[in-house]
């Protein structure tokens, strides 16, 4: 047996302990040879493989090698177009896969990756090839359905939760009043700026407020809350998700007029929301005011990875694998969660359809009522996602990070 993996869109902390999820599991199977895609379909179509078998040979590269951020093998933002209008494509792709005697063809990536998997396993099917795809879920943003989170999420969210502490001890140094707004990923869904919530406990009064996109709301509300605030508080935190909208669906970023054009599946590049609304604040309480955009720190920093987050997508990168060996194909790995106390989460398989493509969203009753905070129940899903620490490995003072050159 054959495999080839691959990893596709945004990073996170955990994509590669999928990878090694994949890479062992794999090995374990029997695989003679586990290919690895450089920028994932990308790569792929211009047959840039390496062979994971020379690269991963020892257990300290694999130990190294879920220590490291972002996509090991690189990523790509690829979009294959319909098999219909594009069938060279398609073509070249069984072309490569027969060379090298692909069996199994694994991608870890979010709701844009699967897709590819969807359009994968389809033509494969269609063709009469017995190769197998099957989809490893990642992302910060936790957006893909039925899956009960997704790895990645808990370590950007322990990383959130961790800065909004930090901040908030900064912020209450001085006697005045300020507000400071935290910029947070996640596009149309606000479960990465949710995080925030976590921050609160006995030595921390948390965010004041935390926004997600899930709960427009108009800048005049906006102001109305942050001058009530201020009444009672001198140093306000409102943490506030890149794609928080406007009641008419416009993106608040939006009226600053910097979006930064589309990516090839069409979503806008958000940023500047924090700027925006700071100044804004500025302008209107003629107070001290700051912007922090957390940007790509909060989908890189290992050095403050989630041990669950970690082990867990080392898991579903070899459920995945799993299911192929079973002769499973347009599936997707992923999680159920058993119980909260203590927590509990199993892995399992899902039909593609059922998460590419789709985005799911943080339910409105675990928003609270005037669309500012979180209430338990997410705090009781989130909590156990973000426990535990995997320690980088040092050199020099730095963490050492796995590359592949
Ligand atoms: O989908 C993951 C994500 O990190 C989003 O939260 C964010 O909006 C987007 O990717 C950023 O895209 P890029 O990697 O192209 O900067």
């Amino acid at each position: 047996m054959n495999v080839v993996v691959g990893q596709s869109g945004g990073p996170t902390v955990a994509i590669n302990a999928s990878l090694a999820g994949v890479y062992q599991a794999a090995i374990k199977a029997g695989a003679d040879k586990v290919y690895g895609m450089r920028n994932g379909i990308f790569g792929f179509l211009q047959e840039r493989l390496v062979v994971l078998n020379e690269l991963l040979c020892d257990e300290e590269k694999i130990e190294l090698l879920k220590r490291t951020p972002a996509c090991y093998l690189g990523s790509c933002r690829y979009k294959l177009k319909a098999a219909e209008v594009a069938e060279e494509e398609y073509q070249k792709i069984f072309e490569i896969l027969k060379k090298y005697e692909i069996d199994c063809f694994f991608y870890i990536g979010g709701n844009d990756s699967m897709d590819t998997v969807d359009k994968l396993s389809a033509y494969g099917k269609k063709i009469g090839s017995s190769i197998r795809f099957v989809g490893v879920p990642k992302t910060i943003d936790n957006d893909l359905m039925v899956t009960d989170h997704t790895p990645g999420y808990g370590s950007a969210a322990k990383f959130v939760a961790t800065v909004i502490k930090e901040l908030v001890r900064d912020t209450e140094i001085y006697d005045l009043k300020a507000v400071t707004i935290v910029e947070i990923m996640g596009r149309n869904s606000g479960w990465l700026t949710a995080a925030a919530a976590l921050a609160k406990g006995e030595d921390c009064n948390g965010a004041d407020m935390i926004l997600l996109p899930e709960a427009p709301f108009t800048m005049e509300s906006f102001f109305e809350k942050i001058e009530a605030r201020l009444k009672v508080k001198n140093n306000l935190i409102i943490a506030v998700s890149e794609g928080v909208k406007l009641p008419d669906g416009r993106y608040v970023c939006e009226l600053a007029d910097n979006t930064q054009g589309e990516d090839v599946f069409g979503h806008k590049q958000l940023t500047g929301t924090a700027l925006f609304l700071a100044d804004a604040c500025a302008k209107r309480f003629g107070i001290k005011t700051r912007a922090i955009e957390l940007s790509t720190p909060q989908r890189a920093s290992s050095h403050l990875a989630s041990l669950t987050d970690i082990e867990e997508s080392c898991r579903v990168g070899a459920a995945a694998v799993e299911a192929a060996v079973r002769g499973e194909s347009g599936v997707a790995a992923v999680f159920v969660r058993a119980c909260n106390k203590p927590y509990c989460c199993e892995t399992g398989v899902v039909d593609i359809h059922e998460i590419a493509n789709l985005e799911k969203t943080v339910p409105l009753a675990w928003i609270n009522e005037d669309g500012t905070d979180l209430t338990e129940e997410y705090l009781d899903y989130a909590r156990p996602l973000i426990q535990g620490e995997l320690t980088p490995y040092f050199a020099d003072g730095l963490p050492k990070h796995l590359v592949l050159k």
